[in-house]
């Protein structure tokens, strides 16, 4: 960390001169600004590998960007890059590197921890992998009566969940049709049982994901499947090993579990577990999409680590989205961020953004533990267009808040859609393009009159606008684009971290939660007092047991 972490960020004159701009600026119009610029559709855009990003209908002037830049440069925020880059233990609660870019890195690069270049390792795991899914996709790799393994069922919590889950839904057009693959995270016993229901379990592949393999929801999972498998097929532990791997940083647990370490793929502590599914975590993903098409997506994710890497800061797309966002956030006192996917592929994207940033930013305290008094980071949320229109766009256009959004959309449906289908997909993009133009315009006074509305409705009618979006436009929702969306958003979410001064890469947050609910659960079974137990949870546990009839 540079001396400069050490200034407390709202008692630098990079962030004085921001909110004395934004003073300035005032209610700043995006009419205004576009009117003044005829050029500021067309210049106000970058372009990152496929990504053709317009950042034109934000709140912002040259001068707001350069200022802004500023302020990343005071902090020092490409320094933090390269550090991390260079394998330095920048997740310093924890001590440990940050380095999921060098599960991308090409084979001759070397990124060293602790002394030693952990790209060998990577891409030996990357070998091991492609050999395994080749295995599994050819019925090679057979179950423990003979059959093919023709469902993956991914048991995982959290990053071992929502990457995987998300980019198989994102790439289906390019999945194994055959396979049937799904994915079980919840402790409630109801996920499981719908995962497994209509499965022969001698057709079954369980993969556990646990980079601790401590998880308490993912180990009781693992092992009801373990049960059911084992019930179903009625046979011993012996057929554990043909239906059951692991991924994980944990082997003494892996084989604690009865999983042969042999049939385990490895990963490590600088891999953060929302930072993971570029890693063995994402060994059902590339079961399902195949090593050629996994391998396309990890070069994706790489074309944005080097972009991020040497793009000038003006130029920088990470940064930028960084820096709007801190803009939104910490001078215009916005709640949240919506991420809105044109693309039903697109359908658990923001789901999993929300663990990316929220478990990564929602910190109070920057790196030497003081706490903060400017806001960190915001609530993401968003599902895919044009569902979220007829749910809650109504909030975004006319609402009190202010909610700035990224929406991202294709110019290509997948090549799979019936001809009919595909059709339809300019519809969507339609939508797409108006929701934008709508935010940022929206609709005055004078043209509502205009259209004959009675003045009572007028009010009712008109749109204020200046409702700031990005837009972020690729050709096709392939393996790459999806690897450079992914890696656009954790570098974005590490400017934002570097500038608050936080430790984006823990997650002590989560913790409290997990000791109390070991603590309760005595309580709900065996009706154990349990010390401490404050008298609205005590309440609430004796209401539990009666309705259970305990
Ligand atoms: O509890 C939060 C968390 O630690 C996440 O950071 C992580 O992705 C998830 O749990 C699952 O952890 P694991 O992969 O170790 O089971």
């Amino acid at each position: 960390m540079n001396a400069d972490s050490r200034t407390r960020l709202n008692q630098m004159p990079e962030w004085t001169a921001l909110a004395k701009h934004r003073e300035e600026l005032g209610e700043v119009r995006l009419r205004d600004l576009f009117a003044a610029d005829p050029g500021r559709g067309s210049g106000y855009t970058l372009e990152v590998g496929d990504l053709y990003v317009d950042f034109s209908k934000h709140l912002v002037t040259d001068e707001t960007l350069r200022l802004l830049r500023e302020l990343a440069a005071a902090r020092d925020v490409f320094g933090l890059r390269d550090a991390m880059f260079r394998g330095e233990k920048i997740n310093t609660t924890e001590k440990r590197a940050v380095l999921h870019t060098a599960l991308r890195a090409p084979g001759d690069a070397v990124i060293e921890v602790d002394g030693e270049n952990v790209v060998p390792k990577v891409h030996a795991v990357l070998d091991k992998m492609s050999a395994f899914a080749d295995r599994v996709r050819s019925g090679e790799w057979t179950g423990h009566t003979g059959k093919r393994i023709k469902n993956v069922v991914n048991v995982g919590i959290g990053g071992s969940d929502l990457g995987p889950a998300m980019a198989y839904e994102a790439l289906r057009a390019y999945t194994d049709r055959d396979l049937t693959v799904r994915f079980v995270s919840n402790v409630d016993g109801a996920d499981l049982h719908e995962a497994v229901r209509d499965l022969d379990a001698a057709e079954t592949l369980f993969i556990i994901a646990s980079k601790t393999f401590t998880t308490i929801e993912t180990i009781t999972n693992a092992t009801s499947a373990r049960a059911w498998l084992l019930g179903e097929l009625k046979a011993g532990q012996e057929a554990v090993a043909r239906h059951f791997v692991a991924l994980s940083t944990n082997a003494p647990k892996v084989e604690e579990f009865g999983i042969d370490t042999a049939n385990m793929f490895e990963f490590w502590d600088w891999v953060g577990g929302r930072y993971s599914y570029d890693s063995a975590i994402g060994l059902s993903l590339m079961i399902a999409i195949g090593p050629d098409r996994f391998r396309e997506m990890l070069d994706g994710f790489r074309t944005v680590d080097e972009h991020f890497r040497s793009a000038p800061a003006e130029a920088n797309v990470p940064l930028l989205l960084g820096l709007l966002g801190i803009w939104y956030d910490n001078f215009h006192d916005a709640q949240s961020h919506a991420v809105l996917p044109y693309s039903h592929y697109l359908s658990r994207f923001t789901a999993y953004l929300q663990q990316l940033d929220m478990e990564s930013n929602g910190k109070s305290v920057d790196r030497d533990g003081k706490e903060v008094d400017w806001q960190t980071g915001p609530v993401v949320w968003g599902t895919p267009g044009t569902n979220g229109q007829h749910a809650y766009y109504q909030l975004l256009h006319q609402g009190t808040k202010l909610i700035p959004a990224d929406f991202i959309g294709f110019a290509e449906p997948v090549a799979e859609l019936a001809p009919g289908l595909a059709a339809q997909h300019d519809l969507l993009m339609a939508n797409f393009f108006a929701q934008t133009q709508a935010l940022a315009f929206g609709k005055t006074p004078d043209e509502v009159r205009a259209e004959g509305v009675p003045e009572e409705l007028v009010p009712h009618k008109t749109f204020k606008g200046n409702r700031p979006t990005t837009t972020i436009l690729a050709r096709e929702l392939t393996p790459s684009v999806l690897g450079q969306l992914v890696a656009l958003y954790e570098h974005k979410v590490f400017v934002q971290g570097a500038i608050w001064n936080i430790d984006s890469f823990d997650q002590w947050g989560v913790e409290l939660g997990k000791v109390l609910a070991k603590r309760v659960e005595p309580a709900l079974t065996e009706g154990a007092e349990v010390p401490g137990l404050d008298e609205s949870t005590k309440t609430l546990v004796a209401k539990y047991r009666e309705l259970r009839g305990r």
